[in-house]
């Protein structure tokens, strides 16, 4: 069961809402676009708010979902930690996109929200600030994951454990922005330019 549980969450992170909707809007592939990331800020620059905001939502409640499937169908309570980072995996390199996704910082909300949703929300606003501050959308998404497993040092060994998967899962896929924001070449929200 708790293999099914995890393969279940990879596959569901393998719905890339900006692959599709992508597809769907403008007949792209997102992932040959922008800074080629299939995620919500390169569907914000390359095809709008709408699209973004559809992006974020689809890719945030397959966090979720992963999350409550294995609550409800798990046998024990780690299982829900394990769909989580499983779930997130999914989205970053999904076998059916040739192991090409995004970098997992809407599902990653999802999977907080749904595994404590005071410390998500905590981070989720530190981040909004340091967006709204900065307008740098993966300075934001690096800080709010790296503050949260802080939070779930508190919880247990276990929670914590999953919490720092989490955040080096998003430090590793964010590699290449945080060489542009060293050097001062990383786009701001919005900001339109070529594939880098
Ligand atoms: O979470 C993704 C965001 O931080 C950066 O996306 O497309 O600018 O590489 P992008």
């Amino acid at each position: 069961m708790t293999i099914f549980i995890v393969v279940v969450a990879y596959l569901i992170g393998n719905i890339s809402t900006s692959f599709i909707v992508a597809k769907l809007m403008a007949d792209v592939d997102i992932r040959s676009v922008g800074s080629g990331n299939a995620g919500s800020t390169n569907v914000l620059r390359t095809l709008g708010k709408k699209a973004a905001a559809i992006t974020f939502l689809g890719d945030s409640l397959k966090g979720v979902v992963a999350v409550l499937i294995a609550r409800f169908f798990g046998l024990h309570e780690n299982i829900e930690l394990f769909a989580g980072i499983s779930v997130v995996i999914g989205h970053n390199w999904p076998v059916f996109l040739k192991f090409k996704g995004g970098k997992g910082i809407a599902t990653t909300i999802g999977v907080t929200l749904a595994i404590n949703y005071i410390a998500a929300l905590i981070c989720l606003s530190i981040g909004i600030a340091i967006l709204i501050r900065t307008k740098y959308v993966s300075l934001a998404s690096i800080t709010a994951i790296t503050i949260f497993p802080i939070f779930l040092f508190f919880q247990s060994r276990e929670y914590f454990i999953f919490a720092l998967i989490l955040c080096l899962l998003a430090i590793y896929r964010h590699r290449e922005n945080i060489q542009r924001l060293l050097n001062g070449t990383e786009r701001k929200i919005g900001e339109k330019a070529g594939v880098r």
